[in-house]
């Protein structure tokens, strides 16, 4: 079982470049599906499906060529299945608050339900081995990151809170009933949440397993779209999430001669080499511009033929952390391995929210989360082949 994540800012190419991997799998004999929280569907227009096809399939994976099936998530063919209590409840409690009970409904329909949905889609095909290979065409980068949050957040939600929160609700009941018009869930709320909880166990394990799971960043050599790669970047580095490619979408090829474009060209490449400090050593995969929109099967075909060549798309084209973030003693250290033994000094210089090092001619680019960004001051060590990063620390480097 290999689940690929393609993730990045909007328009980038995530919904092509997952559709075209889809497609180069599932020729290998790889048993496919795609999956999308697009409430778009572009999946489905990009392999030109009639829609008519897909409104009557309600949320289940269509077949779209052999061994290949594409699947959007439909919420209210969710709410039906998985969420019945918990949205009668919180419809309930939005209308006794004097909402129109249409938008009460609409409104109970809360942020993360369709991603829990598609969560819970990915650990019964794991569990029943349903397919070999789950892509999954990711929404663009902020909700792809609450996405991959919502593991840990119910993990601590259902230790933490829930347990309290039952109890209370249960001897508050009766009170609440008499003093307040406002409802209390009631115990099949609870229930509900629980089962959800339990079909959902083990997921945060399938994502953060990189033998199972990778995910590859679209990017497109351009200034606002490689800085919220490397945002992305650094949260799924944060998550654990094993990162295996960086895919540089439209870059315009070389062999296009048209004045109009110089200076185009020039910037891209500029951008394209500092993709490299910002990423490496994860690989990057250069994909040229195409002379028109990517649509349809044989042009999907030939982007996956431009994004792998010769490789298999289901290798794991870099495995380990690129960098490790995390807190010791009240203090945030950051460790990178450093592909070479160097005895040469370390230069960090730090431009607002991103951190430079530079070691000899080894020179990384780190995006920092906010409060690494904030700290006064920073040291560096190096041990064997990692350099350790603290922050706060008392002496600069
Ligand atoms: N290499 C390319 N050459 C030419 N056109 C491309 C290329 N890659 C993507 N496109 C086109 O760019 C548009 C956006 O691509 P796509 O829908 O795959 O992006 P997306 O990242 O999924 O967008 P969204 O964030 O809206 O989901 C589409 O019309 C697609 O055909
Ligand atoms: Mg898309």
């Amino acid at each position: 079982m290999r689940i690929i994540f393609f993730a990045g800012k909007g328009g980038v190419g995530k919904t092509s470049v997952a559709a075209a991997t889809g497609i180069k799998t599932a020729e290998m004999g790889q048993k496919t599906v795609i999956m999308s929280l697009d409430v778009a569907h572009s999946l489905s227009d990009i392999f030109d499906l009639d829609r008519n096809l897909l409104d009557k399939n309600r949320g289940k994976p269509v077949k779209v060529g052999k061994g290949l099936w594409i699947q959007e998530i439909d919420i209210l063919e969710e709410i039906g299945k998985n969420w019945g209590d918990i949205h009668k409840y919180l419809s309930l409690l939005l209308n006794t608050t004097g909402l129109d009970e249409i938008l009460a409904e609409e409104l109970a329909i809360l942020p993360g339900m369709e991603e829990i949905s598609l969560l819970l889609y990915i650990n019964r095909y794991v569990l029943e081995k349903k397919f070999d290979v789950i892509i999954l065409d990711c929404a663009p980068t902020g909700e792809s990151l609450r996405f991959i949050s919502i593991p840990t957040a119910l993990e601590w939600y259902i230790k933490k809170i829930f347990k309290m929160e039952r109890t209370l609700a249960k001897y508050a009941r009766p009170i609440a009933k008499r003093l307040y018009d406002v409802p209390l869930p009631g115990d099949d709320y609870f229930a509900a949440i629980q089962y959800l909880f339990e079909r959902l166990r083990g997921v945060d394990k399938i994502l953060t397993d990189p033998s199972t799971t990778t995910v590859r960043l679209i990017t497109n050599p351009e200034k606002i779209v490689l800085k919220e790669t490397q945002r992305a970047f650094m949260y799924f580095c944060l998550y654990k999430m094993n990162i295996d490619g960086i895919i540089m979408n439209r870059i315009i090829p070389d062999n296009v001669n048209d004045t109009y474009f110089k200076d185009r060209m020039k910037s891209q490449k500029q951008y394209i080499k500092k993709a490299e400090e910002y990423f490496s050593p994860i690989p990057l995969f250069p994909v040229n511009m195409f002379r028109d929109e990517v649509l349809g099967y044989e042009s999907l075909k030939s982007l996956a033929g431009q994004i792998y060549g010769d490789k298999d798309p289901l290798d794991r084209f870099f495995e380990g952390e690129p960098y490790r973030l995390f807190k010791e003693d009240g203090e945030y250290r950051l460790v990178m391995r450093l592909p070479f033994l160097m005895k040469k000094d370390v230069e960090l210089t730090r431009v607002s929210d991103e951190l430079i090092v530079r070691v000899g001619s080894f020179k990384r680019h780190v995006l920092l989360p906010r409060q690494v960004a904030a700290a006064k001051a920073i040291k560096a060590r190096m041990e064997d082949r990692h350099l350790y990063i603290h922050f706060r620390g008392d002496d600069h480097v």
